[in-house]
This record gives C-alpha cells, structure tokens and sequence, in this order.
C-alpha cells in the first residue's frame, strides 16, 4: 500500500528511520519488496531523475504498481530522490509520488530558499510532502559536481529559518556525508553534534540523511577479487550510526551505493564462477535474494524492522495527511 511520507515520519520520529531505497529496475524492485516483507519493515522507494530516463517513468511506476499488488502487506512511500523544479511539478502532476524532494541545495540561500517554497505551495495544493536541501554533501549529485572543499555543513540557525520560510515538511541536512563509494577521507566523519543543534532548533521535525551507505570492506574486497577494481579504501557510514542518528531526529536514510555493490558483486562472483552462463536470469536471481537479505540487515540498523504493524494501526486510526 502507498501511504503519504508524513504518515511514516509521524510514527517514526524518534523511534526509527525509515529506509529510502532507489530503485531502476524490476530486480531490485523484487528485492526490495521481498526484504521488507521478510523485515516487517515499512520504506520508501525513491526514483532519480537518472532513474526516470534510464527505465523510463510509465516502467517504473508500473513495475511499482506490479510490486505493490504482489506484497499487499507491504507499506511504503514514492519519493522524487534529488529533483529540480521541472521535475518536482511534474511528479506532482502524475498523482503518483507520496512526496518530492527537491534539490537546490547548490543555490544560495535566498534562491534555495525561493524555489523551495514554490515547489511546497505547488506541492502542498495537491496532496504531496516535499524534503528540501540544505547545505551542501561532498561527492557527486546526479548533475552536480559538489568539490569536497567546498562542501558545508548544515547551519542549525539557517535551517530553522529556511525550514519556516519555506514550509518544508522534511530537511535534508549535511552532517559530513558524501554520495558514492568514497564518502571518507584521513579524519573526515559524520558529525552527529551537528545533528543535535539542528533538532534543537527544530523539535520533532523530520530530517533526512542522504549518503548512508556503509560501503563494506568485505563487499569491496569481494568485489575486487572478482575483477572489479574500487579503490581499496572506499569507506562509508558506519550503520550503527543509524541507531544514534534516530533519536536526533532523522527518520528518512537514504542508501543506494551499497545497492549497487551488492548488484556489482553478486554479477561478478556469477560470471568469475559460471563463465559458461548466457542466461541473465540466474545471476538476477541470486541478486533479488542477496538484495532481499541486504534490506533486512539494513532494517536491523535503522530501526525499522518489525514495526511495520505499529505503522498500520497508527494509519488506521489516523487520518491520512501529506
Ligand atoms: O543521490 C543519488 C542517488 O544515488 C541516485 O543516483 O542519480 O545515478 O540514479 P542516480
Ligand atoms: P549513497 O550514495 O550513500 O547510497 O547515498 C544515496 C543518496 O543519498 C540518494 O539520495
Ligand atoms: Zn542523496
């Protein structure tokens, strides 16, 4: 069932974070839904715009309609992950997005400020929530290439002003992560003091970690010995961060790198052991199942596992909001 964003904020906040996955294709839509079932987790599905263009915006939502009608039990949002004006509309449009994210982060305050709020009132008039940026991660955004030197931290005092300004209903802030396989370097690290002041200024309202991938050594090193070739010192979040993360305020994870590790080792270990095989099946098939106990373990960390029975008595004694 697709709920709005809100409701799983509202039951959320404080207790648990609730995973936003992306998702390009029916593979890791089959994983998803299959892990958070075996969780009893609720998530959110996000879609890029790469994603939009890759698989093509009628696929995607039909492959989620298809998953949807399979896992009847399964509760979760549809999230616009990284959008820009255009995009944010247009996904409003469809009546199919629980919410949009969009992304000016790069702006300077007053326009990031001035392209939220247009987006929100658009947004809000039809239903759907909106998670906004501020602040700036290190590593690379869909189009945009953020130079690590220059990426910020959140301001605490600028994020309760922008948060009023713009009605917002989420944050994304930066507290240190990165995009990608390379989030840390010599003493970088998540600031989690960062966090604190923010929820200070903002009590009980939802904020929103982008660049949580873990980035496992194992995972890399199983992935090199199978011919692929990262950068031995790739390091992310360390998932038990997660748990600390949660009573600060975060109730939204996102996480899409690891994904892509899991797809990129179970593929590589496929073909290094069965160079015979032409049959796209089998090495999909054993990543649907490696993708399903990957979300599991992921629910384990945030939080989410197991409440996904809280999440449906609360929906059912409350009204739905966006
Ligand atoms: O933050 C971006 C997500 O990892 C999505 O990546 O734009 O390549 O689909 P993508
Ligand atoms: P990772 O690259 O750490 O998986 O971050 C994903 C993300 O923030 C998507 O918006
Ligand atoms: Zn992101």
């Amino acid at each position: 069932m697709i709920v709005t964003t809100s409701d799983l904020f509202k039951v959320a906040y404080g207790k648990f974070a609730v995973g936003a996955y992306n998702i390009n294709n029916m593979e890791q839509a089959l994983g998803l839904f299959e892990g958070h079932m075996k969780a009893q987790a609720p998530f959110i599905i996000q879609i890029s715009k790469g994603a939009r263009r890759y698989a093509g915006v009628k696929m995607l939502e039909n492959i989620i309609r298809a998953a949807e009608e399979m896992y009847p039990e399964a509760i979760f949002a549809v999230h616009l992950d990284h959008g820009d004006e255009q995009t944010c509309y247009d996904c409003v449009d469809s009546g199919f997005y629980s919410s949009v994210m969009i992304d000016a982060s790069h702006e300077p305050f007053e326009e990031n400020i001035a392209i939220t709020r247009r987006v929100v009132e658009y947004a809000h008039a039809k239903g759907v929530s909106v998670e906004a940026e501020l602040g700036q991660l290190g590593g690379v955004e869909e189009d945009i290439a953020v130079d690590e030197k220059d990426a910020r931290l959140t301001d605490p005092d600028e994020a309760k002003e922008f948060v009023e300004r713009t009605g917002c209903d989420s944050l994304a802030v930066a507290i240190g992560t990165s995009h990608g396989a390379y989030k840390f370097k010599g003493n970088q690290r998540i600031y989690l003091e960062r966090l604190e002041e923010i929820q200070k200024r903002l009590p009980g309202f939802p904020l929103v970690m982008h660049g949580s991938s873990s980035v496992p050594r194992e995972e890399v090193e199983r992935i090199n010995a199978a011919g692929g070739a990262l950068d031995p010192s790739a390091r992310g979040v360390d998932p038990r961060e997660f748990a600390k993360a949660v009573p600060l305020g975060v109730t939204k994870v996102n996480i899409d790198t690891d994904g892509r590790l899991v797809w990129m080792r179970v593929h590589r270990e496929h073909f290094r052991d069965h160079p015979e095989n032409f049959d796209f099946r089998k090495p999909g098939k054993a990543f649907i199942e490696a993708y399903a106990d990957f979300i599991v373990e992921k629910s384990r960390y945030l939080l989410s596992y197991g409440q996904l029975e809280t999440v449906r008595q609360a929906l059912q004694q409350a009204p739905a909001s966006h």
